[in-house]
């Protein structure tokens, strides 16, 4: 017997699977949410400073996981060429990376979202009429990609590209996610130019700085060459030798000037190398002595500093070569710089001649050599030291290292 109609069920239209439509929503949530933790950690890496080509990799790297893309790659615009470059990517080969060209015409997604600044979704590249699909795109089986502009400083660098094998959608949240992605990129770009531009400002200025020094150094050679010339063509004896003095005080100056153009450093030089130069140009200009610089090297202290402890050894050893050695008789002056811990350089000038006058007394000497010499050790908080040895006699400075420690 056949139901009567009123006991009928009623014929519904199935009613959407809540459960499929929740499980999508939970999906789509947590994809905004890891996607939001991405932009965080590429946030970080910019403001890091990572290496750019590491930045660029990472990028890539992470946009294709927060779009569950299996591709990604940045594509820099070769203005000269016309054309994109494949920078970085994942999922592409080896002969791709860094090798690929596509071109930047408008009727390529890429191209259109670098000139227009639009971000572009194909979602259906095989019935894409819009736009034109790049050949490596269909020969890597791409069914829909997403396109963004990446700027630089002042002129875009380029397209941030997600492509996928897989059926679905880009939606407008992830072209927001793609553009936050991108311009995490393109603020470490602009700071990254910035930078170079800055180094190569402070390049330059170094390199002007060491011409001046050369320059200086130059014409201070000059003076010291026209001083000895004038001590050379004879005449008063004690004039010849105030001449070459002073010229042997214009050479140590040059030298530092010299050790400064040598070096990368501007504001230090190393003190062992300087006394050394020093020591062998007064060698030169005190006939028949030997002056025998014994100091390491990798001692750095402050430029003026350095001059001030070579201008001291100069007096030291001429006063050495001229009264120790008296007549024909002339001998070795050592120079002995030394560093003694903590915190003390310790610079000795002695003799084997005939040694210090019974009445000599270091603040009360009558030249103006050693007044200039307690002159410059006060400058440089350090002490001066005279003893008489066995034979000939000894002066010791002792600086303490923090007062000639260069600038940080
Ligand atoms: N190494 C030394 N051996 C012997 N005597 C020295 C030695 N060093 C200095 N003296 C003595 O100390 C004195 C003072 O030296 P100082 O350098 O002040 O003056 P100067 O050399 O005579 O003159 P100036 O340096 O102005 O040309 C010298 O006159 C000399 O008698
Ligand atoms: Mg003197």
């Amino acid at each position: 017997m056949a139901t009567p109609p009123d006991t009928q069920k009623p014929v519904v239209e199935p009613s959407p699977d809540p459960a499929g439509q929740f499980e999508e929503t939970l999906r789509s949530l947590h994809m905004r949410v890891r996607q939001q933790e991405i932009l965080g950690e590429l946030g970080v890496l910019a403001l890091k400073g990572v290496p750019f080509e590491e930045l660029l990799g990472e990028t890539a790297r992470l946009t294709a996981a927060g779009l569950g893309a299996e591709f990604c790659k940045v594509m820099e615009y070769l203005p000269g060429e016309k054309c994109f470059l494949v920078r970085t990517g994942v999922g592409w080969g080896n002969d791709i990376i860094g090798k690929a060209r596509l071109g930047a015409d408008l009727e390529s997604p890429a191209g259109f979202a670098l000139r227009t600044g639009k971000a572009v979704i194909s979602n259906h590249l095989e019935n894409e009429e819009r736009f034109r699909t790049p050949e490596l795109l269909v020969r890597y089986g791409i069914r829909r990609a997403i396109n963004v502009i990446l700027q630089g400083d002042g002129s875009p660098f380029g397209v941030l590209e997600a492509d996928a094998r897989t059926e679905g959608d880009f939606t407008q949240d992830d072209i927001s996610f793609l553009q936050g992605a991108a311009n995490m990129l393109g603020m470490a770009i602009e700071r990254q130019r910035n930078e170079r531009r800055l180094q190569a400002a402070i390049e330059r200025q170094e390199l002007l700085l060491k011409e001046i020094h050369h320059r200086v150094k130059n014409s201070l050679q000059i003076v010291a060459s026209m001083l000895n010339l004038h001590a050379n063509q004879g005449g008063n004896e004690e004039v010849r030798r105030e001449l070459r003095e002073a010229s042997n005080r214009v050479l140590a100056i040059a030298r530092a000037h010299e050790s400064l153009y040598k070096n990368h450093e501007i504001g230090s030089l190393d003190i062992g190398a300087y006394l050394r130069d020093v020591c062998r140009d007064l060698g030169a200009s005190a006939p028949g002595c030997i002056v025998r610089g014994d100091a390491p090297e990798g001692i750095r202290v402050a430029t003026d500093r350095g001059i001030s402890i070579a201008l001291i050894a100069i007096e030291l050893v001429t006063n050495a070569a001229k009264y120790a050695y008296p007549g024909d008789a002339k001998g070795t002056i050592r120079v002995i710089l030394e560093k003694q811990e903590p915190d003390l350089l310790s610079l000795k000038v002695i003799d084997e001649g005939v040694g210090l006058p019974q009445d000599f007394e270091l603040e009360k000497t009558p030249g103006l050599g050693m007044r200039i010499v307690m002159a410059l050790a006060q400058s440089l908080n350090a002490k001066l030291f005279a003893k008489v040895r066995d034979q000939g006699s000894e002066f010791e400075l002792r600086i303490p290292l923090r007062s000639i420690a260069p600038a940080s």
